[in-house]
């Protein structure tokens, strides 16, 4: 809808009735994902009520002036891990500390992932995973089903794990003597599960065999500095198995999500199958989008170990084009604190090393300094992919990811004049390093609201831990046949 038109048309109902609300932000810079505006926002219970000028909208028990800054919709974390069990170390993070951190960082709603354990059924890891949360998260999330076995049971589990509201799933094409690997044979028969309930599957693509063999080669020569880590999984291993993934979605004719894409050639495999119509979505994260190979030659460089490994600067900029080109729908953390203690379980060689690293809390700072600030993205493609795509893709719009009437009031106030250099000493968790350290930022969220509530001001938590909520998703139509966001 052009904003004029939107503006006009929700001005009229919405607030009708109500005498009172509970907040009204004005001079904001409101961010759509197709258009800016200066308009007001009225709040009540929990949900927006009305867009455009504060002097025509019923009073409010809180006013908060945006001072002209930006108000973007809450983020959403497509991806992240917290406090979980992987290769031998468990995330630092809880439920509520993780949340905490994510929401003083600008992001509202998380999707973490419920990893099916080795001899259980997904359900069982499922309501597990919920009980972890509920209770506990200060804002609002939902879960990816990560399914590690492909046997009978666990897929006739698919449809009811899709009806309680978690359409999406994450397979490992990697990780076989972790044991969390699902192979080509075995997607066939889960992937037509998932299409025939109206889920979206989804990969880790990586060329299993191509990683054994060149760690081998590399151990046996005694090459097991954290460089190895990237040398023994070239970009050619995932462009190969994002290749293999997207054949076997287009040959069962069912959509396909790419977590955490690194590769430049990857991003030409998803721009090609966009173009013929098929509904392929992919996510970069803000760690492959500022991070080179080479932090893996510093002497912390088993620190920034994560897989897919950090690349190369030509992968780094045509991820940034992907992004503008509308290729690369979404940006996730892949949150997964690990400390340095644990990564010094691989002091001796790098396959021995927790994969994974920590940063959710500066998701939207980066994406506003490094991609909007740089002219590198809009500040309107910046909502999109790191709120609005988000929500549409896994079955959470409008209530989320959305400025519109009805949504759920979760926004952002973001400063871009605020100038400041990550420092491990800002993060809000206790994890003891950040690989984002020294980046300066310009630009950082000042207010973050989760429906309707104030629960972070300049870097502070000042929310309740336990208010976050499950919320289900239910994928659209439009998203599953077509490339839609
Ligand atoms: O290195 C990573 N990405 N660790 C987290 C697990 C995963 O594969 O997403
Ligand atoms: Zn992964
Ligand atoms: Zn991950």
């Amino acid at each position: 809808m052009r904003a004029s038109l939107k503006l006009i048309i929700e001005f009229c109902h919405f607030w009708f009735g109500v005498v009172f609300m509970d907040l009204l932000i004005k001079n904001g810079k409101v961010v759509w994902p197709d258009v800016t505006l200066e308009a007001d926002l009225a709040i009540d219970a929990g949900k927006i009520i009305g867009i455009g000028s504060g002097d025509v909208f019923p009073k409010a028990d809180r006013v908060v002036d945006a001072g002209g800054n930006f108000v973007v919709p809450g983020g959403i974390d497509p991806h992240v891990h917290m406090h979980v069990g992987f290769m031998g170390a468990t995330t630092l993070d809880e439920f509520d500390t993780g949340t905490m951190a994510a929401a003083i960082g600008g992001t509202t709603t998380v999707i973490d992932f419920a990893f099916q354990a080795k001899g259980k059924l997904p359900m069982e890891s499922i309501e597990a995973r919920r009980k972890e949360a509920d209770g506990k998260v200060c804002i609002d999330y939902t879960l990816h089903s990560n399914l590690t076995e492909g046997n009978d049971a666990s897929i006739a589990q698919i449809p009811k794990i899709i009806e309680m509201g978690i359409p999406s799933f994450k397979f490992f094409m990697v990780y076989r003597k972790e044991e969390l690997m699902i192979d080509d044979g075995n997607l066939i028969p889960i992937m037509e599960e998932i299409k025939k309930h109206g889920g979206l599957a989804g990969c880790h693509t990586e060329n299993v065999s191509i990683i054994e063999f060149l760690q081998e080669q590399a151990i046996k020569k005694g090459n097991k500095s954290p460089i190895y880590h990237a040398l023994t999984r070239p970009p050619i291993n995932e462009a190969e198995a994002l290749n293999r993934a997207l054949y076997i979605s287009k040959y069962l004719d069912s959509a396909f999500y790419d977590y955490h894409l690194s590769v430049k050639e990857g991003v030409e495999l998803i721009r090609q199958a966009r173009k013929e119509g098929f509904p392929a979505y992919c996510e970069t994260t803000t760690h492959y989008l500022t991070l080179e190979e080479d932090m893996y030659k510093r002497p912390d460089g088993l620190n920034f170990i994560c897989s897919p490994p950090l690349r190369t600067r030509d992968h780094i900029e045509e991820l940034w084009r992907g992004l503008a080109d509308g290729t690369i729908s979404a940006v996730a953390s892949d949150q997964a604190a690990f400390t340095l203690e644990h990564k010094k379980m691989g002091k001796d060689s790098f396959n021995k090393v927790p994969n994974g690293l920590p940063g959710m809390e500066f998701r939207v700072p980066l994406m506003f300094s490094e991609g909007v600030q740089k002219g590198r993205i809009s500040v309107n493609r910046m909502a999109a992919v790191t709120s609005t795509n988000v929500a549409k893709i896994f079955g959470l719009y409008p209530k989320k990811g959305a400025i519109e009437i009805g949504s759920d009031a979760d926004l952002v106030i973001l400063d871009p004049k605020i100038k400041k250099k990550i420092t491990i000493d800002d993060c809000p968790y206790k994890i003891d390093w950040t690989p984002f350290e020294g980046i300066e930022l310009q630009g950082s969220p000042v207010m973050t609201i989760s429906k309707g509530k104030i629960i972070a001001e300049n870097g502070k938590f000042v929310g309740k831990t336990g208010e976050g909520e499950f919320v289900k998703g239910k994928i659209s139509e439009e998203i599953l046949k077509r490339p839609a966001a």
